[in-house]
């Protein structure tokens, strides 16, 4: 049950849950989308979620954490705390209860964006963790997909965009730092975060993403 500690893992409930992670411009929201319409195709109920986002509040949040700063700042915990609240409401008003029945969620970042996005300010991991286990925001994904793309290739894309906000607007060394703790998502969590190169064509990337999450979803249906 949400906000009574959250030992339960996703693995534990019937559905199955998916992480697309990655740096600013990395194409997750794409792939996102893409993905979910293969599985839908293969037959699965997906549901897509975006962190910060989907719910009234996350959504709010979102609008405020993205704000291009302008006359107020924002310290590191209180950053974590808004993400984690997000998260934690989104968590319990949709992720929980499609797994619980037995959907494939598909979430746009989850709480390996508070580790490497918040862990580039300095905040501990292990604090991360321990705030997401006892606010039960701790649904572990049964796999992470993290984009992999060099900054500069990242950066050549957001270019195109009309306007930065908050946290694309933050300078090169940051998003070096972002990039380099997905790399140590990948090596710590090996048993479900998998790196995926962004540097190719959506097509190639999509056609990756789809086959790592068939090959595990496979074994489950079939028990
Ligand atoms: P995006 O969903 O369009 O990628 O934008 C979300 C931005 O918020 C992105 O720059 C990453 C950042 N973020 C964090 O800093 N911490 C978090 O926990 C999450 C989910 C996102």
């Amino acid at each position: 049950m949400a906000g009574t500690g959250g030992a339960l893992a996703a693995d534990a409930l019937p559905g199955f849950f998916i992480s697309v992670e990655g740096v600013d411009g990395s194409g997750k929201t794409t792939q996102a989308g893409q993905l979910a319409e293969s599985l839908s195709r293969d037959g699965h109920q997906v549901q897509v979620v975006r962190d910060p986002g989907t719910t009234a509040l996350g959504e709010r949040l979102r609008a405020l954490l993205l704000e291009p700063a302008a006359d107020w700042a924002l310290e590191g915990w209180a950053e974590t705390a808004l993400f984690l609240a997000g998260r934690v409401q989104l968590t319990a008003e949709v992720v929980r209860p499609a797994l619980e029945s037995g959907a494939v969620v598909i979430s746009d970042r989850y709480i390996d964006s508070s580790l490497v996005y918040q862990g580039a300010r300095s905040i501990p991991w292990e604090a991360i963790l321990e705030l997401h286990r006892i606010c039960g925001a701790d649904l572990r994904p049964d796999l992470t997909l993290i984009l992999d793309l060099e900054i500069s290739a990242a950066r050549g894309r957001r270019e195109g965009r009309p306007s930065l906000d908050r946290l694309e607007s933050e300078p090169n060394t940051y998003h070096e730092k972002v990039r380099a703790g997905y790399l140590e998502v990948a090596r710590r969590f090996p048993e479900r975060a998998v790196l995926v190169s962004a540097d190719r064509s959506p097509d190639a990337v999509a056609r990756d993403c789809l086959e790592l999450a068939r090959a595990r979803l496979q074994p489950r249906r079939a028990v």
